[in-house]
């Protein structure tokens, strides 16, 4: 059972911050928001964005993407190798396992808004692949602008934080996605919050992938319950 449904656009949205954050960081990207963010606006302005140094190795800034009023939003950590050449987050092989997993605990993709918690691809060579890196405290902090302005925004009704940097980077650096995963945990981001597990460390597994896959599932039949 999840905490008392709150009304919709009520309060503020105050996302816990890293002990770490450079000031500057902070202030650059919070600059660039409008004063009315639109989702478009925020893209074209989140273009730009120079606030922490991945922008130089990357492609582009991948901005999350779905209906401004989606009411179920997914937040995964940084966009991967194919989403920063696409431009888009979520359509690598976890973008694809993740489609498949809402697919089948009923959640619409289309009807969704699935972004990142750092929307700079963030990697290091090895040979010919670019091997995906995880973001450090800073450059979570200096993205994080974004992120607040499109939880803004769309307003969800259920927030699902996928992995421990996302959990962590809006539900606080104590929470922890092996404790608390799959249970609907109260916070002011939304009325629905809950934290599972990233797909891409579903793909990692060795040791019965599919079981870890079916209570991946299984979290995110208890989003779809909502009949949002
Ligand atoms: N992993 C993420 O966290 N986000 C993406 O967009 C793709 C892979």
């Amino acid at each position: 059972m999840g905490p008392e449904p709150r009304a919709r656009g009520g309060g503020s949205r105050c996302v816990q911050r890293a002990r770490t954050a450079p000031r500057a960081a902070i202030n650059a990207a919070a600059v660039l928001i409008p004063d009315r963010p639109t989702l478009a606006g925020l893209r074209e302005r989140a273009a730009n964005c120079t606030a922490c140094p991945l922008y130089r190795k990357a492609t582009q800034t991948v901005f999350g993407e779905g209906p401004a009023r989606a009411s179920v939003m997914f937040v995964g950590e940084v966009p991967g190798d194919l989403e920063d050449k696409a431009g888009r987050p979520f359509v690598g092989p976890a973008g694809r396992l993740l489609d498949r997993c809402m697919e089948e605990a009923g959640i619409d993709r289309g009807k969704a808004y699935v972004t990142n918690v750092v929307k700079h691809f963030k990697w290091e060579r090895a040979g010919k692949r670019r091997l995906h890196k995880r973001p450090n405290a800073g450059e979570i902090q200096a993205c994080k602008p974004w992120l607040e302005a499109e939880l803004t925004v769309v307003q969800p009704t259920a927030l699902v934080c996928l992995g421990a940097t996302a959990a962590q980077a809006l539900l606080g650096r104590d929470f922890r996605v092996s404790r608390t995963r799959g249970r609907f945990v109260p916070s002011n981001l939304a009325p629905h919050v809950l934290a599972t597990v990233h797909p891409s460390a579903l793909l990692r597994t060795r040791d019965d992938r599919e079981a870890e896959i079916a209570r991946f599932i299984n979290d995110l039949r208890k989003v779809a319950a909502l009949r949002l």
